[in-house]
């Protein structure tokens, strides 16, 4: 049996807590795994002046996979933690897909009442490593009333080309359905060169429908008639906003997991939740769990470990559907620990009954 090897960084707030959870949920399930911890965090920046130390691509690049918690942290600036550790690893290990999906999980409680989960079960397929995420621009005429800035947006021909294929491929062995979130009406040079890459993509899959939205009208389609889409394909950006906003329409952003996923496999990719540190309620105990648990989950279907995977999901989903241990994010008044040691029970269970 492969033993594998999986850095975690557990990072700020709830992340340490969550990151906890989801480690002893893989531990029950697949044995062995050799776990390697980093502490890199704001705590990390305010004590070195780095969230990281500048070798830290070449301390991962050996391991299997890497499970981050979140980072950011009132006290450092978040442009300053987010380029000092998220944004750079996504970028050096060629992250380019962010993979996020969003369904609505047994005995959670839609804030779209009367969804069942048929009617919600959405992929969003999100560029990683470009777009609008930029280092490119800057202050121009400080000081003066005529001060300004610029932030560049970059769209290259291969970023734009991959994700969108991926993205095709991917509703091609789902639904067959795919939906590409546009702004081609206001950004004049961006997006339509997107929506050219799209279309010209689209010729490839003739199974696979396909739908251009603006993204200010999907984001009010995926509240107002979640059972039309299927898979979701954005920038950086608009993937990012449709996200959280896709999580909260499931009943929450601690639900939610996601994977920063090289889909070439010669290098690690990175799984976790898609909400951040949550300050407000760190260091309480109480975050929710289950988005980092099924973001371990979806580092075990990545490494193929696709039963163990499965466990953990209907863990999950079992634990969530009998309804007596919930966190208050979803009304209840269990503790991080408890929900969490709850899905790990389960999943042995899972398990030890296959
Ligand atoms: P957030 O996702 O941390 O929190 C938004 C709201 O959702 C808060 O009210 C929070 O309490 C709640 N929430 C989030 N996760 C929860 C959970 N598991 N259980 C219960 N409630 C939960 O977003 P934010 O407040 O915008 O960001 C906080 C910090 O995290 C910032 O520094 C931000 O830059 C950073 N961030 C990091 C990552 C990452 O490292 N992957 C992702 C997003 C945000
Ligand atoms: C996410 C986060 C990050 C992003 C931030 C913290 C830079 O919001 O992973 O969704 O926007 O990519
Ligand atoms: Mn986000």
């Amino acid at each position: 049996k492969q033993t594998y090897r999986i850095a975690t960084i557990p990072g700020d707030g709830i992340g340490v807590d969550v990151t906890a959870e989801a480690v002893a949920v893989l531990d029950a399930v697949v044995p062995g795994i050799e776990w390697t911890e980093f502490d890199w965090s704001c705590e990390n920046y305010l004590r070195t002046g780095a969230m990281m130390p500048a070798d830290a691509p070449e301390q991962l690049a050996g391991c299997d996979a890497i499970l981050l918690g979140a980072v950011g942290f009132p006290g450092v600036p978040d442009h300053v933690s987010l380029w000092g550790l998220l944004i750079p690893l996504r970028r050096a290990f060629g992250q380019y897909v962010n993979l996020r999906p969003v369904r609505l999980l047994p005995g959670t409680e839609s804030a779209l009442r009367d969804r069942t989960a048929e009617d919600l079960d959405i992929l969003i397929v999100r560029e990683n490593s470009e777009g609008e995420y930029s280092a490119i621009g800057g202050m121009h005429n400080p000081g003066r009333p005529d001060e300004f800035v610029l932030q560049e947006s970059v769209f290259t021909r291969v970023g734009c080309e991959r994700i969108i294929r991926y993205a095709f491929e991917r509703a091609a062995e789902r639904g067959g359905r795919l939906c590409s979130a546009t702004k081609s009406n206001g950004l004049l040079h961006s997006m339509p060169y997107w929506d050219s890459v799209f279309e010209r993509i689209a010729k490839e899959y003739p199974q696979v429908s396909t739908r251009e939205m603006h993204v200010d009208a999907l984001a009010a389609e995926i509240v107002l008639h979640p059972d039309r889409l299927d898979v979701i394909v954005g920038s950086n950006l608009f993937g990012d906003i449709l996200s959280d906003l896709a999580a909260a329409v499931t009943g929450g952003l601690g639900l939610a997991p996601s994977g920063n996923i090289n889909p070439d496999r010669t290098v690690p990719s990175m799984f976790e939740a898609v909400h951040g540190s949550a300050p407000d309620i760190a260091g309480q105990g109480i975050a929710n769990p289950v988005a980092q648990i099924l973001a371990g989950a979806m580092l075990l279907d990545h490494l193929g470990e696709h039963a163990a995977a499965t466990a953990v999901d209907r863990a999950v989903c079992d634990v969530l559907r009998d309804g007596q241990i919930r966190t208050p994010d979803l009304g209840g008044t269990a503790t991080t620990a408890e929900l969490g040691g709850a899905i790990a029970r389960r999943a042995v269970a899972l398990v030890a009954s296959d």
